[in-house]
């Protein structure tokens, strides 16, 4: 590869020809030919800048840009930064291209020129997607192949603001004998393609599927590469889907951005506690409500429980969205420390949305959602719960409650049982602190005689 011929005198970015502005540094007019190339003796390969003091390195400024929704910007770090790349990972089918494909035309809808590069589908079928979700933005450019160096051709020709590959699993280097998706041409494409946003002026997202147990080359084997990294998940029958951050240079990690899946493609879920609650007026039997820690979030789901006179053998346990085992247990613990005799009965137990709930402080929900329907009296709609159950019925402190108790509150909850000794009382909401999970069970109300 020829060496670019001109320098930033700032920064010493280099350039093949002299920018008017410096994409990394900001500074203006500030190309010079880049004289003395350094030598290179050992062989190690040219280093991109010259060795110099650290502190005379000025500070870029990350320049970032939304990607036009919300829930997608909240995971970013409050959208994508130029010279970055961003690794969105998920099960296929799971909507990655759609989010990607939506944000890339809200990106080109603001001003900017996205290059959507696929080597998945034709570029009909993108279109097809793309009449779905509303994409008809001009600036939304689309090139479809697996050849890398053609896409580089692509991003050369353009000079987008933001690249997508649709999916590195599809892209290969003709240099790497192996075929696309092997781990070597996975790596290398994904290694290319993050330097030469680095050097260049776009954000780029790279598109990754998890691949099967057994497979090697996932996004997993990428995580170290890329700035941040992402995961779309949710399963086929629910709506909803979780975008989670698990790595982030720009931004903290552990952000959850919120979606809808519809008939137009994925929608912000805006207040995610209304999306997981059941509408219901009317209190029934066997609900309950809990705030659930979700990811950073605090976010109110209905568990809701079915109990039914197991006909023979061993009866059913089905768990949706709650721990399997955690379900076993905590049925032990209604049999032996409150008294229902439930070890007989099938029981099914779900959220609201399928959410998966991994705190223990969901326990109170599971356990008072059984007891109800198995007791056939509902549990007040107006109060929620919190707290984790020990073997011996005791409810045990679990992480913070304040914030459960806010959007408790926030959601017009006038009351929420808590371990105690439980925070003071929130704004607005009564602060029950309850000790065990017969205390909790004289909450529920008396049997409907219809
Ligand atoms: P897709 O983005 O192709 O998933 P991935 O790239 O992760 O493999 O989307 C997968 C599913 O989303 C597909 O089964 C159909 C559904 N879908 C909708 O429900 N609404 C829409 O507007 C779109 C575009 C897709
Ligand atoms: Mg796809």
């Amino acid at each position: 590869m020829p060496r670019p011929s001109f320098a930033c005198v700032h920064c010493g970015h280099s350039a093949p020809k002299r920018l008017g502005r410096c994409p990394a540094c900001g500074e203006w007019n500030c190309f010079e030919p880049d004289a003395a190339p350094p030598s290179d003796p050992a062989g190690w390969g040219v280093a991109r800048e010259r060795a110099r003091p650290l502190a005379e390195v000025p500070q870029s400024a990350e320049e970032r840009f939304s990607s036009g929704s919300l829930e997608l910007d909240r995971v970013l770090g409050g959208g994508f930064v130029r010279g970055s790349a961003v690794l969105v990972g998920g099960d296929p089918g799971v909507g990655k291209s759609t989010l990607l494909l939506q944000a890339a035309n809200r990106v080109a809808e603001a001003g900017g020129t996205v290059l959507y590069l696929t080597g998945e589908e034709s570029a009909a079928q993108v279109a097809m997607r793309g009449r779905r979700v509303g994409a008809r933005s001009p600036r939304l450019l689309v090139a479809t192949g697996t050849s890398l160096p053609g896409f580089a051709a692509e991003v050369a020709a353009h000079g987008p603001d933001l690249v997508v590959v649709d999916s590195i699993q599809t892209v290969a280097v003709p240099e790497v004998p192996s075929i696309p998706g092997s781990l070597a041409q996975v790596r290398e494409c994904a290694a290319r393609l993050t330097a030469a946003a680095k050097t260049g002026r776009h954000a780029l997202a790279l598109i990754g599927h998890v691949t099967k147990e057994g497979s090697v080359a996932g996004p997993r084997t990428l995580e170290h590469l890329v700035d941040a990294v992402l995961y779309l998940e949710g399963d086929r029958v629910q709506d909803y889907r979780l975008l989670r951050g698990v790595k982030n240079r720009f931004g903290s990690t552990g952000e959850v951005g919120i979606f809808e899946m519809t008939a137009g493609g994925l929608a912000d879920v805006g207040n995610p506690s209304r999306y997981f609650l059941s509408r219901t007026a009317n209190a029934l039997p066997g609900v309950a409500v809990t705030p659930a820690l979700v990811g950073t979030r605090t976010i109110l789901v209905d568990v809701q429980a079915l109990t039914a006179r197991s006909g023979f053998g061993t009866p059913a346990r089905r768990a949706t969205g709650v721990d399997a085992t955690r379900l076993a247990v905590l049925l032990a613990v209604l049999e032996k420390r409150a008294g229902l005799h439930v070890s007989g009965e099938d029981v099914f137990v779900a959220t609201a949305g399928g959410v998966r709930l991994e705190e223990p402080s969901a326990d109170l929900a599971v356990a008072l959602a059984v007891a109800s329907a198995f007791l056939d009296r509902p549990f007040p709609r107006d109060t929620a719960v919190a707290g984790e159950i020990g073997l011996g019925g005791e409810i045990r402190p679990c992480g913070p409650m304040e914030g459960r108790v806010e959007e408790a509150a926030r959601l017009g909850f006038r009351r929420i049982l808590v371990p105690a000794p439980g925070p003071r009382a929130g704004s607005g909401i009564e602060v029950v602190p309850v000790a065990t999970v017969d205390e909790a069970l004289e909450r529920l109300e008396p049997r409907r005689t219809e």
